[in-house]
């Protein structure tokens, strides 16, 4: 069930970073929350922010080019850009957490299954070693992996992509995390695999009162696993609405054209956005709305100064000068 209050609150974030062609504005004032219990999914092109504002939220942004130059990231209240990297160890992987877009890249191939769920539950918890192995199990349980006591003495190249996606899973949820991000975690995998471990996902998250930002190229994904969306565009969200309207309202014609360029039949996930024109490079944005230069809609203000955001509907929020 979603409530009220705000898990996480993002304000007006800024992640920049210093290369030799000049401040890549990666992530360029983003602001959302994110309710107890609610999946918001973040959606855009290729290259407009939507990892690196993730790995903002946990703080570690790649060094020494990129940084967090400006803005809040309130998880429960407390602001984790004035944490010192003692305190971001105790609350990363415990109070949020991360899903990578390869699993392999988080097990250790080198490692049992079993010892790897075991390390991250007592790096977070204080239990005995009887408890931890039952734990383990549980959460192998949990993502449904056969035969939990068998699976947890083989090796990740002993499962199949789908087994190791779920046991990341695992291993993000065995620390009962208040808010869980999946970047891409699914585009490895086949999208028949893709939907059930979704599925799965949402079963859990809603289960566990769990708030999820589910990261992705895939609207089919969005519309079976995200109450709300968020689209991102060079480093700033430029709508956010609760899913249902998005798909049936969109508000900004960047939105438009993401929906129009949806395939009718289920297709590859790299091929899913195909609109005109490129995105613009992020250190050298034009003046004004970024997407002017591919709008159909383009007016004189558009070229001149960025769009505020108007709430156009009650909870659904735009930045186009469309809307006033
Ligand atoms: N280490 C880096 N140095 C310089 N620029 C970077 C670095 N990492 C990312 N960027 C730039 O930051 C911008 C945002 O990248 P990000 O990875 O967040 O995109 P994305 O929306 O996740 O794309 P994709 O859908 O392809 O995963 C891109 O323009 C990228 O070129
Ligand atoms: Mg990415």
């Amino acid at each position: 069930m979603i409530s009220n209050d705000n898990v996480l609150e993002v304000q007006d974030l800024k992640t920049h970073f210093y290369t030799s062609r000049g401040v890549v504005k990666a992530v360029d004032g983003v602001s959302f929350a994110l309710k107890r219990g609610e999946a918001l999914g973040l959606v855009g092109e290729s290259g407009c922010g939507k990892s690196i504002t993730c790995f903002s939220l946990i703080r570690l942004v790649p060094r020494p080019a990129g940084r967090i130059v400006g803005g809040k990231v309130l998880l429960e209240g407390e602001d984790l850009l004035t944490k010192n990297e003692k305190e971001m160890t105790k609350i990363r992987g415990k109070r949020i957490t991360m899903i990578l877009q390869d699993p392999m890249m988080s097990l250790n191939p080198v490692f049992t299954i079993g010892e790897q769920i075991t390390e991250t539950i007592r790096v977070h918890q204080k239990l005995g070693k009887m408890e931890i192995w039952e734990k383990v199990k549980e959460m192998l349980r949990l993502v449904r992996i056969p035969s939990p006591e068998v699976r947890m003495r083989e090796y990740p190249h002993q499962m199949s992509g789908g087994m190791r996606q779920r046991i990341s899973g695992a291993i993000a949820l065995s620390c009962q995390p208040s808010v869980l991000i999946a970047d891409e975690a699914t585009t490895a995998l086949d999208v028949t695999i893709q939907a059930q471990f979704l599925s799965l996902f949402k079963e859990i998250q809603e289960q566990a009162n769990l708030s999820m930002i589910v990261v992705t190229h895939d609207f089919g994904i969005v519309a079976r696993a995200c109450d709300r969306v968020a689209v991102m565009y060079a480093g700033k969200i430029v709508e956010n609405a609760e899913t249902r309207e998005l798909f049936n309202n969109p508000a900004h014609p960047y939105t438009i054209a993401l929906l129009n360029s949806l395939p009718k039949m289920e297709m590859k996930v790299d091929t899913l956005y195909s609109i005109e024109g490129q995105p613009p490079e992020l250190h050298a944005l034009p003046p004004g709305c970024s997407f002017a230069p591919r709008c159909s809609h383009v007016m004189e203000i558009c070229q001149r100064e960025y769009p505020p955001q108007k709430e156009v509907a009650p909870g659904h929020f735009a930045r186009c000068w469309l809307k006033g």
